[in-house]
């Protein structure tokens, strides 16, 4: 798959959403930031995890490399930031606004410079593997974040039917069963973010 394509299209998305932030209102606002936010997370994580690392070896793409990890870094922690408000006030808008201009120019230096470099730094064949790769890691992603809403939804509604006293006590005894064999369980995901 060609990688710009993939890039192209999700920086495409992102600006249709930051025109949409622009015309929300209210609680509307709150709910479009947090698409962009699940857009983002995604993007910057399969550019750093695949893109990033194959272009920081070669000396035509090693600084803009570097510097695009650092403006990764300063979108996450706006994201961040931006992600606490319970309400879009006037200075969420502007922090809101300072992210999207960061993006723009995050975007308009990758579309107008570093694609250009990196398809002349690596060859066709790696360029094709990069984009399958990052095609990939972002399907698994969208897939075990939908598994995980809805495990996440199955059981709020199971702990809500059992809010009776003999349901709790089932719950309990189930609690030292559960216990035992909790143990088994494969071990918690490693964080596999590499710098
Ligand atoms: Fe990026």
């Amino acid at each position: 798959m060609d990688p710009f394509e993939l890039l192209k299209a999700d920086h495409r998305k992102v600006e249709q959403l930051f025109s949409q932030l622009e015309s929300a209102s209210g609680k509307q606002k709150l709910q479009v930031f947090d698409q962009i936010k699940t857009e983002l997370e995604l993007h910057t994580h399969i550019e750093e995890k695949f893109f990033y690392p194959a272009l920081e070896e070669p000396e035509e793409t090693h600084d803009l490399a570097l510097e695009a990890y650092e403006e990764h870094d300063v979108v996450k922690k706006l994201l961040k930031e931006l992600s606490k408000a319970k309400s879009a006030t006037d200075e969420w808008e502007a922090q809101a606004k300072v992210l999207q201009e960061n993006v723009e120019h995050h975007v308009e230096e990758e579309e107008n410079e570093l694609f250009e470099k990196a398809e002349s730094a690596l060859g066709e064949e790696e360029l094709e593997e990069l984009g399958d790769r990052m095609a990939a890691e972002k399907e698994r992603k969208l897939s075990s974040k939908s598994s995980k809403k809805s495990a996440a939804t199955k059981s709020a509604s199971k702990s809500a039917s059992r809010s009776t006293a003999a349901a709790r006590t089932r719950r309990k005894s189930s609690k030292k069963t559960s216990k035992s064999s909790g143990s088994k369980r494969s071990p918690s995901k490693k964080s596999a973010k590499k710098r």
